[in-house]
């Protein structure tokens, strides 16, 4: 009944927003949520982007017709998003394209991908998923809200070493997933494609590939949420290392799941722009692709029919035009290149190493390591808002604040 109904706790990283807007202190400083901001603390639009939308928005015959997309997505969207992934980032692999290897779906960002993902596998192949502690925060809501009734966590980073512990990791699905019939039922893993969120820490090439034999020797399911290609490198396509390296692995009987987004590398955020796409093994035949695909539409209508149509004509656009591609990457080199000077500059206040280990730590987000009681004097004191696993983001970090900023830090982590 209505009365039982008892309040869910706020979001872990968007509820701080609100919070935030909530403080009155002139000095506050929000950086909780991954948005790309300018020096003056501007959500900004890359100029690729922007002339993008021009383009769109001057095709008026185009602008006067709003109807519905199909289920899947725009067919064109659809097209160029798939070479952008498996011919342009994976050439290696570009047969799969031209096999018809890859079941793919316009999504709602790449949180809509993951759902999309979570109810397809838990309505037909398992309801298994393995999550890196730590994740995204919005992981285990999702899997937990479409189907996945066990969500396991393996041993990701070392809080005193500030390294990905791979060998316990391993040892874990050895342990657990090794000693079930993972034929007849196969576990799904979580993998992030690079820039892991939070910690920004990744697993060096030679671990991720003991890592992929591994869980591909356990006939685990992968599904890569790739939320922040360009992020790491300032390179779109070596970003894409993750997904080459499982595709070159090949062969995973209950496909790979690569859930990806614009939002971060496109400054897309409230358009929702991005995809999933299943790649089969070798064995499947076209039947097996067109069941996928199939199956794939029911689960969108059920949610929301089909997919908003203007953020993609947008991504399309971008993705369409050589000039504007090669200005696309151009953008993300800046934002990677603001974010290194954010690192550059509070080292120089602070003198913290993995600031400017870049081999250690690299993205977006900065992974403070403070306790959650630092983490609140933080905001109680200061009004600087991180996530309260410590994660701060870089973006919100400018001219105006960094001296602020560095103190407050300075003094809390002495505590
Ligand atoms: C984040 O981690 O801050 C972003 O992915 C935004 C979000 O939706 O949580």
């Amino acid at each position: 009944p209505l009365g039982k109904v008892r309040r869910a706790p706020p979001d872990k990283i968007l509820g701080l927003t609100e919070h935030f807007n909530r403080d009155t202190n002139p000095k506050k400083v929000n950086l909780t949520v991954g948005i790309y901001k300018d020096d003056h603390g501007h959500v900004t639009t890359f100029p690729s982007v922007a002339k993008a939308q021009r383009i769109v928005d001057s095709h008026e015959e185009l602008n006067k017709n709003l109807s519905y997309l199909p289920i899947n997505g725009n067919e064109v969207y659809s097209k160029r998003v798939l070479d952008f992934l498996y011919r342009e980032s994976c050439p290696d692999n570009a047969e799969l394209l031209d096999k018809d290897k890859i079941s793919f779906v316009q999504t709602l960002s790449g949180t809509g991908a993951v759902a999309i993902a979570s109810k397809f596998l838990s309505a037909f192949i398992s309801k298994d998923v393995w999550l890196p502690n730590y994740s995204w925060a919005n992981h285990q809501n999702i899997f937990s809200k479409n189907g996945f009734e066990n969500i396991h966590l393996y041993s990701y980073y070392d809080l005193s070493s500030g390294q990905v512990m791979v060998e316990k990791w391993l040892q874990e699905l050895e342990d657990a997933v090794g000693r079930t019939d993972n034929v007849k039922t196969p576990q799904a893993i979580l993998l992030h494609a690079c820039c892991h969120n939070p910690t920004g820490v990744d697993p060096t090439r030679e671990e991720w590939h003991t890592i992929i034999d591994k869980i591909h020797e356990l006939n685990m399911i992968p599904i890569i949420d790739m939320a922040y290609q360009g992020l790491e490198s300032g390179n779109l396509i070596d970003d894409a290392y993750l997904l080459r390296m499982c595709l070159a692995k090949g062969g995973w009987s209950n496909g790979l799941y690569l859930c990806q987004s614009f939002a971060k590398d496109m400054g897309l955020y409230g358009e929702g722009v991005g995809s999933l796409s299943i790649v089969l093994p070798p064995a499947a035949r076209v039947e097996n692709k067109l069941a996928l695909d199939s199956q794939l539409k029911p689960i969108i209508r059920s949610i929301y029919s089909s997919p908003p149509g203007y953020g993609c004509r947008v991504a399309k656009v971008v993705l369409s035009n050589e000039a504007l591609k090669q200005q696309w990457f151009r953008d993300v080199q800046n934002m990677v290149q603001r974010l290194h000077g954010v690192r550059h500059k509070l080292y120089e206040n602070l003198q913290w190493p993995d600031l400017v280990n870049f081999e250690k730590q690299h993205g977006m987000f900065y992974f403070t390591r403070f306790k959650p009681k630092q983490v609140n004097e933080l905001k109680e004191k200061y009004s600087i808002y991180l996530t309260n696993d410590g994660r701060l983001s870089l973006s919100g970090v400018n001219s105006s604040n960094i001296d602020y900023l560095s103190t407050a830090l300075g003094k809390v982590s002495e505590m």
